[in-house]
């Protein structure tokens, strides 16, 4: 893993799969993200903590260009992303999960991960096309993984709250895309859900990395490689979990209540 930057410093961008720098973006004059520089490595799980209204969201709504930015630059894999339609990020690589789950609860667990294989983005032209082996092998491992391989029958309204989450997760994997950003994705999850969720993330970053927004510490702790803290916009901390949390900073404005 690449060394810390310093502030203020500019990376080579041929070393980060995501380069993030002085990105800020004003509502109607309110900067609710201000100035924010990060860089992520291949193969990285990062997190981004902060209190609420911190920005968090608002930076990965950039990232994936739902929100445009006032200012900055986001360089993933060298190109660009403040110029590229929603489409074009996706095209590129980058997925990404809301924090509600936007799967099809009248279909089947299978037919999720099949309506979401590159080749069928539509739900009618997915159905239609035939389900040759390839795909389904793909599916199958996917849904290995995402704890759902005895489920694929199983109409997605049926499943538990957790076991959506994931299947979200599988929905975007089969995509395979080189960046995965997360937000919140073990809210409402049991304790031996969020178990399993850092298992799979462990899992799937060889060849990716994951940019995860959460608040659950214990869960931070199991999965991130680094740590970024945002407060009011601004990037308050970084590094690893340890030094983080004994920043004096971070257990003034967040960890301390
Ligand atoms: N589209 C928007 N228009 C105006 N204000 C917004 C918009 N999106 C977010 N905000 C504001 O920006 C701040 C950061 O929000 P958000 O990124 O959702 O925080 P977090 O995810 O860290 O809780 C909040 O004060 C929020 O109200
Ligand atoms: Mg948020």
């Amino acid at each position: 893993m690449n060394a810390a930057i310093l502030p203020g410093a500019t990376a080579g961008d041929k070393d980060f799969l995501l380069a993030v720098e002085a990105l800020t973006v004003s509502f109607d004059g309110f900067k609710a993200v201000s100035d924010v520089s990060f860089y992520v490595d291949p193969d990285e799980i990062r997190v981004i903590i902060g209190p609420n209204g911190a920005g968090k969201t608002t930076v990965l709504d950039l990232i994936c260009g739902r929100t445009r930015a006032t200012s900055g630059s986001i360089k993933y894999k060298g190109t660009e992303l403040t110029k590229l339609s929603e489409s074009a990020i996706v095209q590129a690589g980058v997925g990404r999960k809301f924090q509600t789950p936007s799967i099809y609860d009248d279909l089947t667990v299978f037919e999720n991960l099949e309506i979401s294989f590159p080749r069928g983005r539509s739900v009618l032209g997915a159905l239609m096309f035939k389900r040759d082996a390839a795909v389904r092998d793909r599916i199958d491992e996917i849904a290995e993984m995402i704890f759902l391989k005895d489920q694929l029958d199983k109409r997605a309204e049926f499943l538990s709250h957790g076991q959506k989450q994931w299947l979200e997760i599988g929905m975007l994997l089969i995509q395979d895309p080189e960046l995965l950003m997360l937000d919140e994705p073990v809210a409402g999850m049991s304790v031996a859900e969020r178990k399993k969720t850092a298992e799979l993330l462990h899992q799937i970053i060889k060849g990716r990395s994951v940019l995860v927004i959460e608040h659950d510490m214990k869960f931070v702790e199991d999965i991130a490689h680094r740590v970024t803290v945002l407060h009011q916009g601004k990037v308050l901390s970084e590094g690893s979990m340890e030094r983080v949390k004994n920043d004096p900073k971070v257990i003034e404005v967040y960890l301390g209540h």
